[in-house]
């Protein structure tokens, strides 16, 4: 677990920054301005955390996985899903290596959150209203896992979210996704729960990148999850698992797995197979058990 209250970058001492530099922040309330540059946005994004995941992303996180759709799924016509998808990085990543597609979602449960001023504090909420960090001049801290960060600045939490002005609204979606979305209507954005069936056209290809982790769900969720991902799929239909461990030297995890007579056979995996490979192959074949 992270400590609840960490120093923003340039903002104390240089020698402090040199010494101490992986336990500073970048200053997340950079997501509030409209001239962020997109490495800026998605740095800043990472520091939010919403539903117990972190909204972490990266430039350049899956090219093995991308590699593997490409290589054995005819994308050309393809409706292609991208759920838990963050701020859409890793989606612009692959659709500039497709020749053709049909569309393109960017999905993901949290695509918008609220930040309100009080004082000297930003307060962030996410789209219940539920408050997810408070950034100060020189800290940013996270109030859910700390009772410190709630009793230090839950008052001024509360007092902001009583404002009678209306709150500024985040898009979550890096600039350069809103970019590539105003000029071409094949890709789109929706906010959607993995754990609820796709109500939209039949996906031919669901990705999901970093979101049914062992490190934030139970297997239980896990395969109630993989579940609802075979019935969105129709037969022939494929599902992309991927996963960028914190194991030091791990490159990304790849599976590409096809619905086939109910339930998921392999297509092709990395090397190193995806943390939930097992639980996929659970699926639709009778077998649902957890240890
Ligand atoms: C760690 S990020 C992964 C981002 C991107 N796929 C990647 O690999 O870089 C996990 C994302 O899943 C989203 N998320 C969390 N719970 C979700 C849910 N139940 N349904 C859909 N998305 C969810 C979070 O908002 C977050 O954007």
């Amino acid at each position: 677990m992270r400590l609840p209250i960490r120093p923003l970058r340039n903002r104390w001492p240089r020698v402090l920054e040199n010494h101490l530099g992986r336990f500073f922040w970048s200053d997340p309330r950079t997501i509030l301005n409209d001239d962020a540059g997109p490495e800026e946005f998605r740095t800043a994004m990472s520091a939010i955390e919403v539903g117990g995941t972190y909204k972490i992303t990266g430039a350049k996180r899956h090219p093995n996985a991308d590699a593997l759709i490409l290589e054995h799924v005819d994308l050309t016509d393809a409706v292609i899903v991208d759920i838990g998808a963050s701020d859409g990085s890793t989606s612009l990543e692959l659709i500039s290596k497709l020749n053709g597609f049909k569309s393109y979602v960017i999905a993901d449960l949290y695509l918008q959150i609220q930040a309100r001023v009080q004082g000297k504090l930003t307060h962030l909420y996410d789209q219940d209203g539920n408050w997810i960090l408070v950034v100060g001049t020189r800290f940013l801290a996270w109030p859910a896992p700390s009772k410190l960060v709630r009793s230090l600045w839950g008052k001024s939490a509360r007092a902001a979210a009583q404002q009678p002005s209306p709150a500024q609204s985040v898009l979550l979606l890096n600039p350069s996704v809103r970019q590539l979305m105003a000029k071409d209507p094949r890709v789109t954005a929706q906010v959607h729960d993995i754990f609820a069936p796709w109500a939209g056209p039949a996906p031919d290809v669901i990705k999901v990148a970093n979101l049914l982790r062992r490190l934030y769900f139970t297997d239980e969720d896990i395969l109630t999850a993989l579940e609802v991902l075979l019935g969105n799929l129709p037969e022939g239909g494929h599902l992309a698992i991927v996963d960028n461990s914190r194991i030091a030297g791990m490159p990304p995890r790849c599976g590409l797995y096809r619905r086939d007579g109910g339930r998921f056979v392999t297509v092709a995996e990395t090397d190193n197979e995806p943390e939930i490979k097992d639980l996929v192959h659970k699926v639709g074949t009778g077998s649902r058990s957890v240890p």
